[in-house]
């Protein structure tokens, strides 16, 4: 699908892409991983607020794309007027959608072919497992851990994913975007030589802080403000900027040795995560990218990535810009317009041509590289990558499990944590 031809990249119709590829045509005939001759995909989705609604519009635009039909076969969310209100806009029968913290492995019991895992960050190594050992294929949004013990299940799950042959996709979808995968192309084909520094931004405003209901028990309370707690979003250094640092690591094709970061809290009440992190990612070999994020209302906005070679530079978006003039040759892309939507064909697509995408070794680095920031910024130290990686490394933070923990919301033995305290570096151990 992917012609190739000379660029000049300098120009900038280097970066206009070919409108949405939507024939059933376009496609390979199906793999022996869907049943024969099967034209319609079982979906159930976990997780149903604003990106799981989002996720399954965009999956089963993807399978129309196909020329497939799909069923959903299950809805699962903590609250049950959540999970109703999209089983009503999908024409779900309310005996294949379920609720509580329990509901995701009735949902994982229902036949579906690909379940989409789209719930606050804090459960996503839980899902996966009972995902995969249930026999299904996965979506999973970003990130996928908030800690350390977490992002090691995801690397740990991905093997068995990968032996069993079932296909993972994680949300990054810029790895499914024309423009970041041609200047990735041009990138690895000399374009700006060898890079040598970088900056990733997402500073932007806040998202939102839900104050706690009268009697709101604390499990309520914290699924209801997930993104005001570390315990479940793994702060927005993991939660939002993973876009991001995914954008270095996957351009540089490495993950950083170590980094040294701080941040800090300016506006927020609610929860317990910082305002803003700054970190100094050091990928060795004389490679540094600095990594910035902000959450605060009314201050300059930016989204985005830049990398400086040693012959010329790129945004992560494009443009590239060689220093000299170069040309190399970068695939012609004939993708989806939303890359949302791409995303979803290309794990189906993967799944038909008996090739599943493996995406959990690489979202589980950034997700790990994402952490080895936040703990910096939290205590003031400079953190290794083997800190979280390696248990001869005997790090404090190699076994520092976030609680409450996954299994409590199970349990029913949640603990919220105390709202508007947070971490001072220089004192705390994480
Ligand atoms: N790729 C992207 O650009 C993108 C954009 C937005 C969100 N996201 C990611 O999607 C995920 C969800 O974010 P959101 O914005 O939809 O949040 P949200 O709060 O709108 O939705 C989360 C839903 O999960 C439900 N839930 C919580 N715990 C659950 C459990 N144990 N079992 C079942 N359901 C549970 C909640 O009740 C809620 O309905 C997050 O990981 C977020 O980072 C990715």
């Amino acid at each position: 699908m992917n012609q190739r031809s000379d660029t000049n990249l300098t120009r900038r119709d280097f970066l206009k892409t070919s409108a949405v590829a939507s024939s059933a045509a376009f496609w390979p005939a199906a793999s022996a991983l869907f049943a024969a001759g099967q034209e319609k995909i079982r979906l159930a989705l976990i997780g149903c607020g604003g990106r799981g609604n989002g996720a399954l519009k965009d999956c089963l635009q993807a399978v129309s794309s196909l020329g497939m039909t799909a069923e959903i076969t299950a809805l699962a969310d903590f609250f049950k007027d959540r999970v109703l209100k999209t089983a009503q806009e999908h024409q779900v029968p309310q005996d294949r959608c379920f609720d509580g913290p329990l509901a995701y492995q009735k949902a994982l019991a229902s036949e579906a072919d690909v379940v989409l895992l789209v719930t606050p960050p804090i459960f996503r190594p839980r899902h996966f497992e009972a995902a995969i050992a249930a026999g299904k294929h996965v979506f999973m949004e970003k990130p996928v851990a908030v800690d350390a013990p977490g992002a090691r299940k995801i690397l740990e799950v991905g093997q068995t994913a990968v032996s069993k042959g079932l296909a993972v996709c994680v949300g990054a979808q810029r790895r499914h975007q024309a423009s970041y995968l041609q200047t990735k192309a041009a990138i690895d084909q000399g374009a700006i030589g060898t890079i040598l520094s970088g900056q990733v931004w997402w500073c932007m405003g806040h998202l939102w802080f839900n104050k706690r209901l009268p009697g709101e028990s604390d499990a309520d309370y914290m699924v209801r403000n997930w993104v005001s707690f570390t315990e479940m979003s793994g702060d927005h250094i993991v939660e939002q900027h993973f876009h991001n640092i995914d954008v270095a690591n996957w351009f540089l094709g490495k993950t950083p040795k170590q980094c040294v970061g701080f941040g800090g809290r300016a506006r927020r009440k609610t929860g317990n995560q910082f305002d803003f992190f700054s970190v100094d990612f050091d990928y060795g070999g004389g490679i540094h990218i600095h990594s910035m994020c902000r959450q605060v209302d009314s201050c300059y906005n930016r989204v985005a990535e830049f990398f400086t070679g040693t012959q010329g530079t790129a945004a992560g978006s494009g443009p590239v810009n060689p220093s000299d003039g170069k040309r190399v040759s970068v695939p012609e892309l004939q993708l989806h317009e939303n890359p949302y939507v791409q995303e979803h064909i290309d794990l189906l697509k993967s799944i038909r041509d008996g090739k599943p995408l493996q995406d959990a070794q690489w979202a589980a680095e950034t997700n790990l590289t994402a952490l080895m920031g936040r703990i910096s910024a939290y205590t003031g130290q400079l953190v290794r990558w083997q800190d979280l990686t390696d248990p001869q490394s005997k790090s404090p933070w190699y076994n520092l499990t976030l609680s409450p923990t996954a299994e409590d919301f199970e349990k029913g033995t949640v603990k919220a944590p105390a709202d508007d305290v947070i971490p001072i570096p220089g004192t705390e151990p994480a």
